[in-house]
């Protein structure tokens, strides 16, 4: 397995090791992410005016929630919201915990541990839904539609669906000066040609980065209106949908 990559997720196979990457992640991924606060502050912050026609009482699901960074911004925010935090990583899912219990909003929040499947509530029952940096892990494109499918079930009709990924036509000539420059930003430092090598690989192989395009039709085959691109930055893209 590569050991370094600048996501951390090198030599990726199934759904079993991605979910021990971010059980040994969990410890240090705040403070890592720390590093690069403005770019997903960014997205949070556009986040709010996306969902700013929810009601003061809505339920949101947060998929992939990983340490709850985007739910703890929307709880501070929004102090009426209640969350359904899904996580198959159960380290990632402590560190969620601790984090809400330190934030006072632990009590809004509920915390599943394992995939959207096994989430015991009903469907049609979120008002809106989070999904950041997680659908990119799903390489084969039926499989990431049907992910999509689940989320779409859980929500109510016209429900809100805010959605980031890793983004870019890999075959397209701005592809080769964008990476490099992603690679800096992620390491901190000038990134070297081996680091820029293996992140290719790494988002060739473990990473399904993807044109715009392709992952707006992903979305849209799993139930949602078409897409909304409402957040750019380097290869972080997001996007506002509703569900059909
Ligand atoms: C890169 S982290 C993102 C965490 C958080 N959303 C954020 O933006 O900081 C991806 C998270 O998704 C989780 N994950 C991976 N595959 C998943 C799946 N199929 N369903 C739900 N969560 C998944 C991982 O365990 C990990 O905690």
């Amino acid at each position: 397995m590569v050991k370094h990559d600048l996501l951390g997720v090198g030599g990726i196979v199934n759904t079993e090791d991605l979910v021990s990457v971010f059980e040994r992640q969990a410890e240090h991924y705040d403070s890592r992410w720390q590093k690069v606060a403005p770019v997903y502050l960014g997205l949070y912050f556009l986040l709010e005016s996306v969902f700013s026609s929810l009601s003061v009482k809505a339920r949101v699901l947060c998929v992939g929630v990983g340490t709850g960074k985007e739910l703890l911004y929307l709880a501070a925010k929004f102090p009426g919201w209640r969350f359904t935090a899904v996580e198959p990583s159960l380290a990632m899912l402590d560190v969620c915990r601790r984090n809400a219990e330190a934030a006072g909003i632990a009590e809004r929040c509920q915390f599943h541990h394992g995939f959207l499947d096994s989430l015991p509530e009903a469907d049609n029952s979120y008002d809106a839904a989070t999904c950041f940096l997680v659908s990119q892990f799903i390489l084969n494109q039926q499989d990431r539609v049907a992910f999509f499918e689940q989320i779409a079930r859980k929500l109510k009709l016209g429900a809100i669906l805010a959605t980031a990924d890793l983004c870019a036509d890999t075959e397209s000539v701005q592809y080769d000066e964008l990476l490099p420059m992603w690679c800096s930003f992620m390491s901190g430092a000038r990134a070297t040609t081996e680091q820029i090598d293996r992140t290719k690989d790494a988002y060739t192989r473990d990473v399904a980065v993807l044109s715009a395009d392709k992952v707006t039709a992903i979305i849209a085959a799993g139930g949602f209106e078409l897409p909304v691109p409402f957040f750019q930055s380097g290869l972080l893209q997001g996007w506002f949908t509703r569900r059909i």
